[in-house]
Order: structure tokens, then C-alpha cells, then sequence
């Protein structure tokens, strides 16, 4: 089903994950909601309040789908792996929705322009700051690589496996992180997991069409494989 959605946007040209472009709704409406009932309090102005509330029940309306849209991209682009940035966004938004819940609850007895509901919101967008650092974290959470050691086409392929493979993959060793670590992949005679030649025949197959639990990256341009491989035979 999820790859059916993915299959058909790729097809009308979006090759994108869906939840990147989704969080903005609940990031500004906790911000929103926080700065303006920051006002309300400092300078006495119900009527902000209630502007800050307003945020705060959309937040609660845009949560779910940003929620299920990073589940679905999770299992997509990721095989659904039990990586630690992604538990964490897991807790941490199961968090925000019984904050935001309760949050709306509190609002509706106290003062709009009290600060308790300065601390409420300001807990949620501290959880919000915080799941947006563990996204980060799996996007951009790969080691720089060294100046010297890359360059050009594996330069740009040192930045694909960033965003597509280090979460998975350590570039600087062998032991399996999720998969084996990249160091030396392509120097050895046989790929470590399938035992297939370290070729780089063998390398577009498992990208293609993986051995075993590895999510396909059949999406990656030809531009970003070439780079991809040159990098990996710097390692
Ligand atoms: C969700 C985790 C995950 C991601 C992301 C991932 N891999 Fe893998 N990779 C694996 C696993 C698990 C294996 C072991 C073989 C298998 O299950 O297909 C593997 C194996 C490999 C192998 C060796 C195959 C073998 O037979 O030993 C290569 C090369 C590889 N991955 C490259 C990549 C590249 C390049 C990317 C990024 C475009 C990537 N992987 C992204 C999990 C991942």
C-alpha cells in the first residue's frame, strides 16, 4: 500500500520523502502559539491569547497526518529499521500529542493570558525543536568526510550517502551498523552480506534490487549512483 502511494508520485515526477514538507504546519503553530501567548502574558492582552490558542488546536489538527507521513517515509526510505533518531521521534511525538491534548484542556480553564499556558506551549515547541533535531540527525547525522580524501564526483557522493546511507551504514569501518560498514567495500573481492563480487554491477543490483533487508533505492538519479560509487572506492 505505502509503496503504491510512493510508485505513483514518482511517476508524476515527486520523488521526495512526504514528511519534510508536512512538519512546517505543527513547527509554525506551536511557534505561533508560543510566542503569542508569550505577549498575551508580558504585555496583558487576552485577545492574543486566544490567537495563541487558535494556534494550538491547529497544531493539534496538523500532528497526526505529519506523524503518519513520517511513519510512511520511515518505512520507505529507511526498510522501517529501529534506528535511534527514529525511536526517538516515535516517543517524542506520542509526547506532543498528550501535551497538545492536555495543553488545549488547561487552556480552556485557565486565564488566556496566564503564564502557565506560556510554559505549555513553550514545553510543546521544546518537543517539537528536539524531534526536529533527531530528523536532522538522520538526514544530516552522517560523519563530514575529510577534504582531502574526496573529490568532485565523490565529493557529491559523500553528501548522497549522508542523506541515504549513513544511517545505516558507517563509512570509516567494517562492523555492521544495520549493514555492514562501507570501509574498503569495493577492495575486498566479495560484498560481505550477499557474497556477491565487489563489482559495481553488484553494487546498481543491490541498490535495485537489495539481497535482503536493505530498503531499494531504485529512485536515486544515475548522477547520484555514479557518485555514490566513486565515493565508496575512496574508502
Ligand atoms: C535501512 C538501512 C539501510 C540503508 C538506508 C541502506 N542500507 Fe545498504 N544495507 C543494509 C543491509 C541490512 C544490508 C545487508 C544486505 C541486505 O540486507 O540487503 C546492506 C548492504 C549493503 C551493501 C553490501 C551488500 C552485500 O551484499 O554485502 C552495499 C554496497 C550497500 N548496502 C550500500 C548502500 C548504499 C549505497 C546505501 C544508500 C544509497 C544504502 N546501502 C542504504 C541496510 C541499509
Amino acid at each position: 500500500m505505502i509503496e503504491t502511494i510512493y510508485a505513483t508520485l514518482a511517476k508524476i515526477g515527486y520523488h521526495h520523502p512526504l514528511h519534510p514538507p508536512l512538519t512546517h504546519l505543527p513547527v509554525g503553530l506551536i511557534s505561533g502559539a508560543f510566542v503569542f501567548a508569550f505577549v498575551a502574558w508580558l504585555f496583558r492582552r487576552p485577545n492574543l491569547g486566544q490567537s495563541a490558542r487558535h494556534c494550538i488546536i491547529l497544531a493539534l489538527i496538523a500532528v497526526p497526518p505529519t506523524v503518519v507521513l513520517g511513519f510512511m517515509d520511515w518505512q520507505h526510505r529507511l526498510g522501517g529499521a529501529e534506528l535511534f533518531p527514529v525511536m526517538m521521534k516515535l516517543i517524542l511525538a506520542g509526547i506532543l500529542l498528550v501535551l497538545l491534548i492536555a495543553a488545549i484542556n488547561f487552556g480552556r480553564r485557565a486565564k488566556p493570558h496566564s503564564i502557565g499556558l506560556v510554559a505549555v506551549y513553550g514545553l510543546c515547541l521544546l518537543i517539537v525543536v528536539g524531534s526536529g533535531y533527531f530528523g536532522g540527525e538522520l538526514v544530516y547525522g552522517g560523519k563530514a568526510p575529510k577534504g582531502e580524501e574526496t573529490e568532485g564526483l565523490a565529493e557529491e557522493g559523500a553528501m548522497v550517502f549522508n542523506q541515504n546511507c549513513a544511517a545505516c551504514h558507517f563509512s570509516d569501518r567494517t562492523d555492521t551498523k544495520v549493514g555492514p560498514g562501507m570501509k574498503g567495500i569495493f577492495a575486498r573481492d566479495k560484498f560481505p552480506v550477499s557474497g556477491w563480487p565487489a563489482s559495481e554491477e553488484s553494487f546498481r543490483k543491490q541498490l535495485k534490487t537489495p539481497y535482503a533487508r536493505m530498503p531499494a533505492f531504485a529512485h536515486l538519479p544515475e548522477e547520484k549512483v555514479a557518485a555514490l560509487s566513486a565515493y565508496l572506492k575512496t574508502l
